[in-house]
């Protein structure tokens, strides 16, 4: 579905779960297409090694990792949808369409003042070790939070070892 654009349906705001984060300012319907993650397009290396240069926060994300590999840098020419947090029990969905682009759409209805979350589902190469589960531990505060940022398989299959 199409964005409504007569009224503007977010804005950046200091978040509880983390840093900036996107809020809705009025109520948004199921489906609604609420703004595109846009940023530069580059190779998931040269994204990669753009990131992590914050010594606080040495696996802060910018990167929207696309279908084929590639990835948008956000951090490049991005735009409101980069302060978009994560949620283990998400309103909102990143869709991908033919051509690449990623569209953020609402899972449910979106009650203005209610902060908007995809799911990441981040991918880390290489095993996971207690060290990296630590740096992308969630604080999304849902009941059923995953406890982590990164994709539900990739979690799964490393807790098992
Ligand atoms: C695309 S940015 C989102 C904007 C971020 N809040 C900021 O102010 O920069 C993604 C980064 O935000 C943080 N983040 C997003 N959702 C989170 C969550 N549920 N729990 C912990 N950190 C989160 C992580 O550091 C992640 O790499
Ligand atoms: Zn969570």
């Amino acid at each position: 579905m199409m964005p409504d654009k007569t009224t503007k349906a977010y804005a950046v705001r200091s978040s509880p779960i983390h840093g900036r984060g996107v809020f809705a300012v009025r109520t948004i319907r199921k489906g609604n297409e609420i703004i595109e993650y846009r940023g530069q397009r580059t190779s998931w290396e040269i994204g990669s090694e753009r990131q992590g240069l914050d010594p606080d926060e040495p696996y802060h994300t910018f990167l929207f990792e696309l279908d084929d590999g590639s990835v948008i840098d956000a951090s490049l020419r991005g735009n409101a949808a980069r302060w978009i947090n994560h949620s283990c029990d998400p309103n909102c969905e990143a869709l991908e369409d033919d051509d690449g682009h990623v569209f953020i759409h609402a899972r449910r209805t979106v009650r203005a003042g209610e902060e908007l979350a995809y799911d990441y589902r981040l991918h880390v190469d290489g095993r996971i070790t207690k060290g990296m589960r630590e740096a992308y531990a969630c604080r999304c505060g849902a009941r059923r939070c995953r406890g982590s940022l990164l994709d539900k398989k990739q979690n799964k299959k490393q807790k098992r070892r």
